[in-house]
């Protein structure tokens, strides 16, 4: 039996237009931007307008991806999506994007992780087309966490940004592509990193408006010391998973939430900063898209060539933490091209079809 690997043929980014620098925040809350520079090494973050949600950002990122690897919506099997600020509790997110981008025969459903959402993402997706089951997977990080944050609170105001990216992931018989994966959950620390209220343990009531419980609750010291601990060793894992040693990595791609974490996570795997992406400065901790957005960065910034090897490596609330290995094949452009017109007319008619269908059948049957 020939053997069948998972490889990524498109990608695709979107983040909201609005900016907010460290300076704007000084504006809101009690810090400035010396102390949010020397402590995370942000300097700046999009922040999602009226009309941009998780979904419409999603879709972006979704039909660039597809544009990159010339593949028509109609032709994808599944849609994951990885988010931690979904458009509702359900339907999934991830069904609102297959309507948008017009995926008429895909499978579509949310995966909740954390920060670590995307590399489970990732693996899942490479899964499901090396056992045979999906020849083509859109798997994709999506975040508008500043929905959720507490704006009064300095702690976590500060850190997170909002933004999409996708990865196209197709079956082939050239090895490459996602080669392993690690995935890890510690459910003990689940207290540390949470949004407690507006689920099935603290529904929405008056009182969990009155204490704030459905903003991000987060104990910063704790998640710093357990995310230095897990970053270095899942890579390792994953590295040792593949039959490889760090010297084979070209590039580790960590998930971007504290500069000092991946300073930090890189001292523990013993490589220098130069083999680390970084541009946690523009963009702040996107939590399940800052391993696509950087991915796509170190692209077309020319940091990866055909035959390179990445790390990708996250943690986050849960507690959750794991790593992918990918073997880039294939040609990299290093320029997204522009969505083509046709691509977005194709996905808004295809769903204005299914609208249509749905209201005839429903005008029949409610006849019968
Ligand atoms: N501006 C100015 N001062 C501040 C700010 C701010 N924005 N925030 C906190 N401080 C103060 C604190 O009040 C504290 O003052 P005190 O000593 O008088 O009490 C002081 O700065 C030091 O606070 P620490 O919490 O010790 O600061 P630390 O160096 O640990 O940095 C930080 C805090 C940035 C939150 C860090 O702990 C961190 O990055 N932790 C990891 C968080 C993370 O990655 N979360 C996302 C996980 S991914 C996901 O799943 C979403």
């Amino acid at each position: 039996m020939s053997s069948r690997y998972a490889h990524i043929t498109g990608w695709g980014m979107a983040v909201p237009e609005k900016v907010l620098t460290n300076f704007d925040l000084e504006k809101i809350v009690d810090t400035n931007d010396e102390w949010i520079v020397s402590r995370t090494g942000i300097r700046e973050r999009h922040i999602a307008g009226a009309n941009e949600t998780t979904a419409t950002l999603a879709s972006e990122a979704a039909l660039r991806a597809l544009a990159v690897a010339n593949l028509h919506p109609g032709d994808l099997d599944m849609i994951i999506l990885s988010t931690s600020s979904p458009e509702h509790i359900f339907p999934a997110t991830a069904s609102l994007v297959q309507d948008q981008i017009g995926a008429v025969k895909a499978g579509a459903f949310d995966l909740l992780a954390a920060c670590t959402g995307f590399v489970y993402a990732l693996n899942l997706g490479s899964q499901a087309i090396k056992s045979g089951g999906a020849e083509n997977v859109l798997v994709i990080g999506s975040e508008t966490l500043s929905r959720v944050v507490n704006w009064k609170d300095r702690n976590t105001c500060i850190l997170f940004g909002d933004g999409a990216g996708a990865f196209v992931l197709q079956a082939s018989e050239e090895p490459g592509g996602v080669m392993s994966a690690v995935l890890r959950s510690d459910g003990s620390g689940a207290n540390l990193l949470s949004v407690p209220a507006g689920g099935s343990r603290h529904p929405a009531s008056m009182q969990t408006l009155y204490d704030g419980l459905h903003y991000i609750q987060m104990s910063g010291r704790e998640v710093f010391r357990f995310a230095t601990r897990v970053m270095a060793e899942a890579s390792q894992q994953t590295i040792e998973a593949a039959g490889l040693t760090m010297d084979d990595i070209t590039l580790v791609i960590p998930h971007q939430a504290n500069l000092r974490i991946i300073e930090a996570a890189a001292r523990g795997m013993n490589i220098t900063m130069d083999k680390v992406m970084v541009n946690i400065d523009r963009y702040g901790n996107t939590s399940t898209a800052s391993i696509p957005i950087a991915t796509i960065e170190a692209l077309e910034l020319g940091r990866l060539n055909p035959g390179d090897k990445t790390v990708m490596v996250a943690f986050g609330s849960g507690l959750t933490w794991g790593a992918a290995l990918v073997e880039w094949t294939g040609s990299l452009p290093t320029q997204s091209p522009v969505i083509p017109r046709q691509l977005r007319w194709t996905a808004r008619i295809r769903s204005a079809f299914a609208r249509l269908r749905r209201r005839i059948e429903g005008f029949i049957w409610g006849r019968g």
